[in-house]
């Protein structure tokens, strides 16, 4: 069974899609890490990222370990080190190859396969597993958004301006909504849930209800 979520940063993918796999007791694949994990190897290696092939070939390579919860490039957990402001300013550049795309939608249908997953991203419910049980697609307002980026990074210790926080996040939101491949998009069969004033255990009650619901009407 696959459960896909999609929607835009700051939609509360990440949290629910964790909270919801513990729930079903099944494993969760955060397709954002992999490409977080892409961007840092780019960044570590120098590497010019306008560069589709050299980009492609580095992806193809990609050493990385996705263990639930944390993911391991080159055999070191990077789970911190992927979700910094300097990947956030970098990553849109990365996703945006079709190539790069086409490289890491393969490594996580591999991942997930014929197995109990949770899988998030901006593309899961429309390119990676578009044959999914259940597909879900998580949004809310933009300033709720930025605000929940802005507290998730400030708990983290970081020194982040809001103002610059909700640039970002606008920059994003506009590059995952206007790229070639993979663009974000309200799949027509996905159920869509506006978490802008609800908790994220109402989000998870109300995803785990549809769920149950549709599986004892099967
Ligand atoms: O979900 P996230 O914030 O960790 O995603 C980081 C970036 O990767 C974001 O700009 C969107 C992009 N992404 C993507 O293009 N496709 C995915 N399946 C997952 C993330």
């Amino acid at each position: 069974m696959i459960v896909a979520i999609d929607g835009p940063a700051g939609s509360g993918k990440t949290t629910i899609a964790k909270l919801l796999s513990k729930k079903l007791n099944i494993s969760y694949l955060d397709t954002g890490a992999t490409y977080r994990a892409l961007t840092l190897k780019a960044l570590e290696g120098g590497i010019d990222l306008k560069d589709a092939s050299l980009l492609a070939q580095l992806a193809a390579n990609l050493n990385l370990k996705l263990d639930g919860q944390k993911t391991y490039l080159d055999g070191k957990d990077v789970s911190e080190e992927i979700r910094t402001p300097l990947i956030d300013k970098n990553i849109s550049i990365i996703v945006a190859h079709p190539k790069v795309r086409s490289v890491m939608v393969s490594l996580q249908r591999a991942v997930a396969k014929g197995k109990d997953f949770v899988v998030e991203g901006r593309d899961i419910t429309t390119v990676v597993f578009p044959n999914a049980e259940f597909k879900f697609y998580l949004d809310a307002d933009s300033a709720i958004r930025a605000e929940r980026r802005f507290r998730e990074l400030e708990a983290k210790g970081m020194k982040i301006d809001f103002t610059e926080t909700e640039k970002d996040l606008r920059k994003r939101d506009d590059a995952d909504k206007k790229r070639e491949v993979g663009a974000l998009t309200l799949s027509s069969d996905a159920t869509y849930i506006d978490t802008t004033k609800m908790s994220i255990e109402e989000v998870i009650n109300t995803m785990v209800a549809y769920i149950e619901n549709r599986k004892n009407n099967k």
